[in-house]
């Protein structure tokens, strides 16, 4: 089948980065009517009955934020997921149609295990743990999320790559029947994702296959999505079905489309502002008031060392 692949050019900036929503009026009003003020008031918000809780997470707490969590119903009902729509409430309206058992996750590549893995043989349920994470977009709203997952380095070292992977590629299902959003071709299917082997490497690096203690909502990426907490919400991709390992740098789907504004790196910085819009600050999901965000989102003492010495203007 011929695709003709968008240029950058062919889309409306309003397409490809719905404006920070500081300063948007609709999207702004969405926000506050997910939250509510009582929701805020009162927490998090998680529902009663949950469906689908996780057992046996274990907690760590070494890399969590003791910070305010995000209310459940912001993380669950506003965000991006352009398989099925580019709104930011269209994930939590229309993700219902993709259906994450039987799952499959091909690893190929420079790998000495490849294969296609059931997912539950790639991620074991007694190895979960809980995560909470501050998380920024790359449109300067951030939240706090408790992830549960495992760590990527765990998943990497059972699948063994040689000494000819540099880098790992991860791919989103490609399907339009259950990811009806992708019969607009707003971005080249499918999303793609990259990391450098010492982030994917990195103990901060989380395979999440779920939030608040419960399997994760379709939107939020059901049923395996990457979680990085130090870069951008973007590297973060959702409900991956294929992981390989490379020689060279993969292309990654937002720096595809639009590679003046989005780069392979990604990583949060306060220094590099977004062409349209600074990154010095952001706007918490839930608060008012904006605050300044830290370099490498707070978690420098766990990154930073693998980025000694490079420009981080120039790979952003
Ligand atoms: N993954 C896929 N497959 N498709 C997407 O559109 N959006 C990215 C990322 N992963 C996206 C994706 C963006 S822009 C963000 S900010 C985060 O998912 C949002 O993740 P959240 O649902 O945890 O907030």
């Amino acid at each position: 089948m011929l695709f003709r692949f968008l240029k950058s050019s062919d889309v409306k900036s309003s397409e490809i980065t719905p404006e920070n929503i500081y300063h948007n009026r609709r999207e702004f009003i969405q926000a506050s009517a997910l939250l509510g003020i009582g929701a805020v008031a009162l927490g998090l918000n998680i529902p009663q009955a949950r469906a689908d809780v996780l057992a046996n997470i274990t907690r760590s707490g070494t890399y969590d934020t003791d910070e305010k969590q995000t209310p459940y119903r912001a993380v669950t009902g506003y965000n991006n997921f352009y398989e099925f729509g580019t709104g930011k409430d269209d994930p939590a309206r229309n993700a219902h149609t993709l259906r994450p058992r039987p799952w499959t996750v091909k690893v190929d590549g420079h790998v000495e295990n490849p294969g296609d893995y059931d997912i539950d043989d790639l991620i074991r349920p007694h190895t979960l743990q809980e995560r909470i994470y501050r998380m920024r977009c790359v449109e300067a709203w951030s939240m706090v999320i408790p992830w549960v997952g495992i760590p990527l380095a765990d998943i990497i070292n059972r699948l063994g790559p040689t000494s000819k992977a540099k880098y790992i590629l991860f791919e989103t299902l490609v399907d339009r029947k259950q990811m009806p959003g992708q019969s607009r071709r707003v971005i080249k299917w499918p999303y793609a994702e990259g990391l450098r082997m010492d982030e994917a490497m990195n103990p901060l690096t989380l395979m999440a296959v779920g939030l608040y203690g419960e399997t994760l909502p379709n939107q939020n990426g059901a049923p395996l999505r990457l979680v990085v907490p130090w870069k951008y919400g973007f590297k973060g991709i959702k409900s991956i079905v294929r992981i390989s390992f490379v020689k060279n740098r993969p292309r990654n789907s937002w720096k595809r489309l639009a590679p003046k504004e989005y780069g392979f790196f990604a990583n949060v910085n306060p220094d590099v502002d977004h062409p349209r819009w600074t990154q010095a600050n952001e706007r918490r999901i839930g608060e008012f008031r904006r605050r300044d965000t830290l370099m490498f989102n707070g978690y420098g003492e766990e990154v930073a060392h693998m980025y000694s010495g490079m420009n981080l203007k120039k790979y952003f």
